[in-house]
């Protein structure tokens, strides 16, 4: 058993159910302000959670005008709250197929430069195939090709991130020596995606570099994630399930010369909390009774390759053979099977109750109860080898992250699992991740 849990808060605009932007007490007026995310990662802090994570995809989502949208980029917002906050970590989103690595590991080492140390990427291939309009594609890149790009995009980024050794930085007055030229180098970096010399145009920051967090849970996904992972997102809601990926993915990573306890796995749990089952069954199904089937059925045809299924009454069965095989998906693989293994899972479901089913978290972990339950829940799959943590995304913001802080966090920490007190300053202090040393690259 791990000693310790990790919790990361993923933060959307009014929250992961799709309604949430409709339900009262959510404001979708405030998500293009700053101080909404301020609120919402000083109540991360207060709750001592590990970190705060923005996702993101490069592109205007269908059906924009019927969900919440916010205007920020994630590395902009997040250095922003570095500076209204003390120790959470931030973790943004950045896609290694929509952008160049040496602007990138720059932007990073900025933010870690600027937070102290408390910056995380999470490396992204980009599955949306709206993202690929955007820059001068037709369409997406195949999903291998896009993990082999990421594979050569993340050796350049850290090479860049080790080319200043770590004292480089002399500031000798008397000399006149700033830096010291034989502690800076280049990389000369000559791949089939890159041609890169380096060395970068900034110090080695605080961590080193930013905490590497990966979330791709497919055969290629997990293979990448074992190599550079340093903490894993998942989408699982079977315990067997996710204790087999936990097992596979920490077992590839020992195969790489890793220490297993590096890669920290954390699944999504999407919680609806009252202070009695029955009452978080009334906000389920206010917020059930709030969804627009035309944007889950966009969702999920955008899960399936944007597979066409308008033509598909509501109330009839799943048309599973309608949706191209989990295994051929190009876009999300992982989350297309295991949308497919709840459908295998529940003879009977109709399209519209498959949509419910989504609506909450698109295919990650749910639990409808009282704060008792859902402790119960993140302490049984934490101890069972199946999580060292999880992502919590919380339904509707503020008022369900309020609910986990105020109520489950405290049974957390009285149970003995989670942390009453930070005990270090940076995003590698809170999850017991190494620094890394810079390797000499020429
Ligand atoms: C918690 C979580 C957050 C994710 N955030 C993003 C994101 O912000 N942008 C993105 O393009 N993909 C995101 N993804 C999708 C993954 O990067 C990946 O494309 C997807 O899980 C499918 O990977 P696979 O084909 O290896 O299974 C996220 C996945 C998970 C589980």
């Amino acid at each position: 058993m791990a000693s310790r849990l990790h919790l990361n808060v993923f933060v959307p605009t009014t929250g992961h159910h799709e309604a949430s932007w409709r339900l009262p007490g959510t404001t979708p007026e405030r998500v293009d302000d700053v101080h909404y995310y301020r609120e919402i990662a000083q109540t991360a802090e207060r709750g001592r959670f590990d970190s705060i994570f923005l996702a993101d995809v490069p592109a205007v989502g269908r059906h924009a005008d019927r969900v919440a949208q916010s205007s920020f980029e994630p590395l902009t917002l997040l250095s922003a709250l570095a500076l209204v906050t003390e120790h959470i970590g931030l973790i943004g989103t950045a896609s290694t197929t929509y952008t160049e690595p040496y602007n990138l590991a720059r932007q990073f080492s900025s933010l870690d430069h600027i937070s102290g140390g408390r910056a995380g990427w999470n490396i992204v291939t980009s599955w949306s195939s709206a993202a690929a309009h955007n820059f001068g594609f037709d369409g997406r890149l195949g999903h291998t090709d896009r993990y082999e790009r990421a594979t050569e995009y993340l050796e350049v980024a850290i090479a860049l991130w080790d080319s200043w050794e770590d004292d480089a930085v002399v500031v000798d007055r008397e000399r006149g020596i700033y830096a010291d030229a034989d502690r800076v180098h280049r990389i000369d970096h000559a791949g089939p995606h890159f041609r890169v010399r380096g060395p970068l145009n900034a110090a080695r920051s605080p961590q080193g570099h930013p905490v590497l967090v990966q979330a791709g849970s497919s055969v290629e996904g997990r293979a990448f994630a074992a190599r550079f992972a340093e903490a894993i997102f998942t989408a699982q809601v079977d315990l067997g399930d996710a204790q087999d990926f936990y097992r596979d993915v920490k077992a590839q990573a020992a195969a790489f010369g890793r220490d297993p306890d590096t890669v920290k796995i954390l699944p999504g749990l999407s919680p609806i909390i009252g202070s009695t089952e029955a009452e978080a069954r009334r906000i389920e199904q206010d917020l059930t009774d709030l969804s627009i089937p035309e944007v889950g059925l966009a969702h999920l045809s955008s899960r399936f390759d944007d597979v066409d299924l308008s033509g598909f009454p509501l109330d009839g069965p799943v048309p599973l053979h309608a949706l191209p095989h989990p295994e051929d998906v190009q876009g999300a693989q992982s989350r297309s099977r295991v949308i497919f293994d709840m459908v295998e899972r529940e003879p009977g479901l109709t399209l519209r109750g498959l949509l419910h089913r989504l609506a909450g978290a698109r295919g990650h972990g749910t639990i409808v109860g009282t704060p008792e339950q859902v402790a119960d829940r993140i302490v049984t799959w934490f101890e069972s080898g199946a999580a060292d943590g999880f992502n919590i995304m919380p339904p509707y913001l503020p008022g369900s992250f309020d609910a986990f802080v105020d109520h489950v966090v405290p049974i957390l920490q009285s149970r003995g699992v989670f942390r009453t007190e930070y005990e270090g300053t940076t995003l590698r202090d809170h999850y017991g991740l190494p620094r890394p040393a810079a390797r000499r690259s020429s």
